[in-house]
């Protein structure tokens, strides 16, 4: 990427719905719910309660990767963090972990920050790690789900 190329961190609203999915897809995440917590209703109910902040990183314009920043009072949550497959290792999603955290720290008074990762996904790993996020190798993620769309 030439140096006069930058990029641009904004927050998104659920206008940029469409765009942001379209990365999650093209992203591959698989974690993704589309029929779920991720559909446009869900991320509209989100958006609206107040504990989720949504960033994109844009390239001219173009919106190139995306970030929730949510919070549950306690601790705050990076959650589908992604980076269009063809933008990748530029520090895009350094540049949104930046952001959230900065976020999440300053507006809503989080002090740990914290991130769920499947266990192969090892470019997320090393991301979080690079970051100076610590790895817990002794906890597992337990769930109860309505259905397995949720
Ligand atoms: C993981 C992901 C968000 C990284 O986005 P990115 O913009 O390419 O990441 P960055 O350029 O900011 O990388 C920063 C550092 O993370 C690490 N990293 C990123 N991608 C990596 C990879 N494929 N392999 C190893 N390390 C990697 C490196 O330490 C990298 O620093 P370096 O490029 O100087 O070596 C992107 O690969 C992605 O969208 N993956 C699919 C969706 C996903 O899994 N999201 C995370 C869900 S928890």
């Amino acid at each position: 990427m030439s140096p006069d190329r930058k990029i641009a961190i904004r927050r998104l609203t659920t206008d940029d719905y469409d765009a942001i999915r379209d990365i999650w897809v093209r992203s591959g995440l698989t974690s993704l719910r589309l029929k779920g917590r991720d559909a446009p209703g869900e991320f509209a109910r989100q958006m609206e309660s107040g504990c989720q902040i949504a960033l994109g990183a844009e390239l001219d314009g173009k919106l190139v990767g995306v970030v929730l920043a949510t919070h549950d009072g306690r601790k705050g949550w990076i959650n589908r963090l992604a980076v269009d497959p063809e933008y990748r290792r530029r520090g895009i999603a350094k540049a949104l972990i930046a952001e959230a955290e900065r976020v999440l720290r300053e507006e809503k008074g989080m002090r740990i920050i914290a991130a769920l990762i499947e266990a192969d996904n090892e470019p997320s790993l090393e991301l979080f790690q690079s970051v100076g996020y610590h790895l817990s190798r002794d906890i597992y993620y337990l769930s109860k789900r309505e259905n397995p769309d949720v």
